[in-house]
């Protein structure tokens, strides 16, 4: 298949290398556009893909068109690209907030995938949401799901407003982990213990439970309770956590984060 680029920064980058570490295209079957010089120079030293200056030309190279720049820069590319594709191609959006009527008006295209990645897809430990246009075939969303699949899990959802919501979670959710991980490593500095064995206890605290929630065949509360002896350390510290509404500030903060989704969607 043959893909095109629109943006090879952060997350055209990770999408790239799945795709072609998973060898779902060659790099002669990759086209990337750029305003960046530097960035150009580097994929095509790492990767030997073609590269442009010109959107267009990318896009014109692709079966699947890759929209990943920055929010802010869309309009400029619908306005270099919109009406300029042929009715076959498939347009495969990231850019965060942009609606599929948004895309489907600025790019007077018919076949468009709206997708939230998040940023653990740089390590193919992504999680993908993704939506479709009617006018996507069969054929085009299997293409999808398995470049998605590259980077990570991937979800197709019928309502747009689930990307919203997932924006919210999973589009979000790795900073909510990093912020939880970053005030218990500082906590475990403060209590006396030296900053890498306190940063090398929380990752691999995190990640091993990560692992055990994921092969257990228990809830996440009853893996909590299997932790918690009564009147042990650990029953203390919920304890406290339940006392400062942790439950409900994760509520707001969500909350926060999905207005602020449907917002940016106009
Ligand atoms: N990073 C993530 O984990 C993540 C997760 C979900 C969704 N997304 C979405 O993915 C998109 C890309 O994010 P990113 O982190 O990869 O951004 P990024 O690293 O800034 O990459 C965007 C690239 O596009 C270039 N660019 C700017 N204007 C352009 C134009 N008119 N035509 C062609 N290229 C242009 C930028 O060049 P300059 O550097 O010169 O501006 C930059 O190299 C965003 O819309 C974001 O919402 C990202």
């Amino acid at each position: 298949m043959k893909i095109a680029f629109i943006g090879g920064g952060n997350m055209g980058r990770a999408m790239l290398s799945a795709i072609l570490n998973e060898g779902l295209a060659t790099p002669q079957d990759i086209a990337v556009s750029d305003k960046n010089k530097g960035c150009l120079k580097q994929l095509k030293q790492g990767f030997d893909v073609y590269i442009t200056e010109v959107n267009l030309e990318a896009a014109s190279r692709g079966d699947i068109v890759v929209l990943a720049v920055k929010p802010q820069n869309l309009d400029e590319v619908m306005t270099e690209i919109g009406g300029q594709l042929n009715p076959r191609q498939l347009v495969l959006s990231i850019i965060a907030g942009k609606s599929v009527a948004t895309l489907k008006q600025g790019l007077k295209h018919k076949a468009i995938v709206r997708a939230m990645p998040n940023t653990p897809a740089q390590i193919g430990m992504g999680m993908t949401v993704w939506t479709a246009t009617e006018g996507v075939s069969e054929e085009q969303r299997a293409s999808v799901g398995s470049i998605l699949k590259a980077m990570g899990k991937e979800l197709y959802v019928t309502d747009e407003q689930y990307i919203d919501m997932a924006t919210a979670i999973s589009g979000s959710g790795p900073a909510y982990v990093f912020l939880f991980m970053e005030s218990l490593i500082n906590t475990a500095v403060d209590m006396g213990l030296p900053p890498d064995e306190a940063r090398e206890l929380v990752l691999q605290t995190v990640a091993g439970s990560v692992e055990y929630a994921a092969k257990s065949d228990k809830g996440l509360a009853q893996l909590r309770e299997m932790v918690t002896s009564p009147g042990g350390t650990t029953a203390e510290a919920l304890k406290v956590f339940e006392n400062g509404k942790f439950p409900e500030l994760m509520k707001q903060a969500v909350a926060a984060a999905y207005k602020r989704a449907k917002q940016l969607r106009g």
